[in-house]
């Protein structure tokens, strides 16, 4: 793991979201805004590591649906960017390789944009991409960029993924992490750990994906484990970085606090664990009040509050001294803090909360 300076990318937002190879000329397609209104001087590719430079570009092109999701953003609606480069006779086995663009505005990057061109991995299904939350590429390629950029994952890293579902993260992780490199992740949802082990394991056999038979109201009824007895399998301190998306927001109090210890047990000491979760704070709760945002996580349970008192596991959120208290008595410090977008916010591309936390 690379030790990161506390120096953040300028604020920016975008996405990588299409790439193809035809005759021989790479096309990439996406759009970026700045935050701070700063002009675009260029965007940086590397494609499988290799930097190229021989490139055409055009940015700054018409994009009235990014405005349209984003109308407060100035500058959204001319975000888009397309970008072509000629390969060379050498350059053509790019199957399976990560792009990473990254726009730079006065001299500094801002956020990189990974995906990959010509994935062997296929798409899950619709089904399996809805239980997990939707937005399938979306998520697994911010998060590759948020490892990368603002926890310092290097490629031989070893990573663990608690609740990785159908394995949308191992989907992006898969083209950065070496064969040296790992990737262990486990659900109590089987059928999801049943197509991940057979498209990815298979293509991909550092990484490993295994189901525990836990119960949670809202995503294995049937299950026999409690959470609360559930210890990881793995060793003390064997990963660099362990993460969770969208996990915490469908745990009981008592449950995150157990985690928690499992997480402080794997992690190496300095190494890091990023979760993203819903923060209950004055400004989320104020947003929450005047009707912005989707969830409305008012009712308390105990320690913590859901939007749902049916069904509580569908959205959980915790006060945010509490919940970094929890953390700090770990001996987890967080060294990163972005608020998402679920409570109308508009500052960082996630739409939940992100903590990234160091383990002493
Ligand atoms: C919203 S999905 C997110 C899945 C995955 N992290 C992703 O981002 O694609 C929440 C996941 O948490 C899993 N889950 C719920 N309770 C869990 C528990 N106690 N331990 C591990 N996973 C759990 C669910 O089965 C589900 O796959």
């Amino acid at each position: 793991m690379k030790f990161l300076k506390p120096t953040d990318p300028l604020p920016t937002l975008g996405r990588l979201e299409k790439t193809a190879i035809t005759n021989g000329v790479v096309h990439l397609e996406g759009w970026v805004v700045s935050f701070d209104k700063k002009p675009l001087d260029r965007i940086q590719v590397t494609i499988g590591g290799q930097e190229f430079s021989n490139l055409e570009i055009s940015h700054s092109l018409p994009s009235p649906d990014i405005n349209k999701g984003y109308p407060n953003i100035p500058g959204t609606d001319k975000a888009r960017y397309i970008i072509k480069i000629s390969l060379t006779g050498q350059q053509q086995q790019l199957k399976n390789s990560l792009v990473v663009l990254t726009p730079i505005y006065q001299g500094r990057p801002g956020g990189i944009m990974p995906n990959v061109l010509d994935p062997s991995i296929p798409l899950p299904s619709q089904e399996y991409i809805k239980f997990v939350g939707d937005h399938f590429t979306d998520v697994a390629f911010d998060f590759l960029g948020y490892f990368i950029q603002r926890v310092g994952l290097e490629p031989n890293d070893k990573v663990l993924d608690v609740g990785c579902g159908v394995g949308r993260l191992a989907y992006s992780l898969a083209y950065y992490l070496t064969p040296q490199g790992g990737y262990a992740g486990f659900d109590i949802a089987e059928k999801l750990i049943k197509w991940a082990n057979s498209e990815i394991t298979s293509r991909f056999p550092n990484f490993n994906f295994q189901v525990v038979n836990i119960y949670n109201q809202m995503y294995n009824p049937e299950g026999n484990v409690k959470t609360l007895d559930f210890i990881f399998p793995h060793e003390d301190k064997s990963f660099e970085l362990v993460f969770l998306i969208s996990v915490f927001t469908h745990l009981r109090a008592k449950e995150v606090r157990h985690y928690l210890d499992e997480i402080s047990r794997v992690l190496k000491p300095g190494s890091r664990c990023l979760c993203s979760c819903f923060l209950l704070n004055p400004e989320s709760e104020s947003a929450i009040a005047k009707g912005r945002g989707a969830h409305k996580i008012v009712h308390q349970l105990e320690e913590c509050f859901t939007s749902n008192p049916k069904m509580p596991e569908a959205v959980i959120g915790y006060k945010e001294p509490l919940l970094l208290g929890w953390m700090r008595e770990r001996g987890l410090t967080v060294v990163g803090k972005y608020y998402g977008q679920w409570c109308g916010r508009n500052r960082f591309t996630s739409y939940q909360d992100i903590l990234v936390l160091q383990k002493n």
